[in-house]
């Protein structure tokens, strides 16, 4: 059976990895960038193999049966624009950004928070889409390969439908351990927790930590 085809948008370490992963996977990937021909997407494509290809946002979100949203935020709303709202329209979004506002030498704080959420503004920036937050309190490095970090925990918050699809992928990826924060708004939760992630990471230095819900007793 074939498996769905997977639109990237956002070359960065998080989209490099996701698509290098999906591609080794067996699914069709597409990595969507301003600029396929910058040499770091080139030297990429080399390195993925598995037939992974290159492309605009516009072809990558055209491609993909699932898209996935891998842009730093300040230029998340412009990547959403150039991706084409027909593209994304009835499409599985997942969405690991976080909203990060950076200060010199601190610690990020979020750029927006309360009763709203990255998350939120994506799914307004993509009325059509089906947005999915997951995957945006782990180092990219976790992200393709969980058990080599132990066995953390991985939430997911949207769309029902459409997290179960999201959940279908991280099984593939290797998280067992897949947590439901129920409706989009769970993600504002998700966002705030990628800062106790970030936190940890600036006070020792290290970056390989993961989270863990225990079960109950
Ligand atoms: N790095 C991690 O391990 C990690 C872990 C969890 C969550 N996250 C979150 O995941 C997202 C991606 O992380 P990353 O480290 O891969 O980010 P990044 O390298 O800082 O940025 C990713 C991509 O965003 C696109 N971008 C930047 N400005 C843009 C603009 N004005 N218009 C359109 N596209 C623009 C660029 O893609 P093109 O140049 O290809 O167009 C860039 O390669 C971020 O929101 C981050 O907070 C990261």
């Amino acid at each position: 059976m074939s498996r769905p085809k997977i639109g990237v948008i956002g070359s960065g370490d998080v989209g490099k990895r996701l698509a290098g992963a999906f591609a080794k996977l067996g699914h069709p990937v597409m990595l969507g960038t301003r600029e396929p021909s910058r040499e770091d997407v080139q030297a990429w494509l080399k390195e993925a193999g598995h037939g992974a290809r290159a492309g605009t946002n516009a072809e990558a979100a055209r491609f993909g049966d699932i898209i996935v949203l891998a842009t730093d935020w300040s230029g998340t709303e412009n990547a959403l624009r150039l991706a084409g709202a027909p593209n994304l329209q009835g499409k599985v979004l997942l969405d690991v950004t976080n909203p990060l506002s950076y200060r010199d030498g601190a610690p990020p704080l979020l750029a927006v928070s309360g009763e709203d959420s990255g998350a939120e503004r994506v799914q307004r920036w993509a009325p059509g889409a089906k947005v999915v937050k997951s995957l945006n309190v782990v180092n990219n490095a976790q992200m393709a390969d969980p058990k080599a970090f132990g066995n953390p925990t991985m939430f997911v918050a949207g769309d029902e439908g459409a997290k179960k699809v999201v959940e279908g992928l991280l099984r593939e990826l290797g998280w067992d351990d897949v947590i439901d924060l129920g409706g989009l708004e769970g993600a504002r939760m998700l966002e705030a927790m990628a800062l106790v992630w970030i936190v940890h990471g600036f006070r020792t230095g290290k970056w390989t930590h993961a989270l863990k819900m225990l079960p109950a007793r």
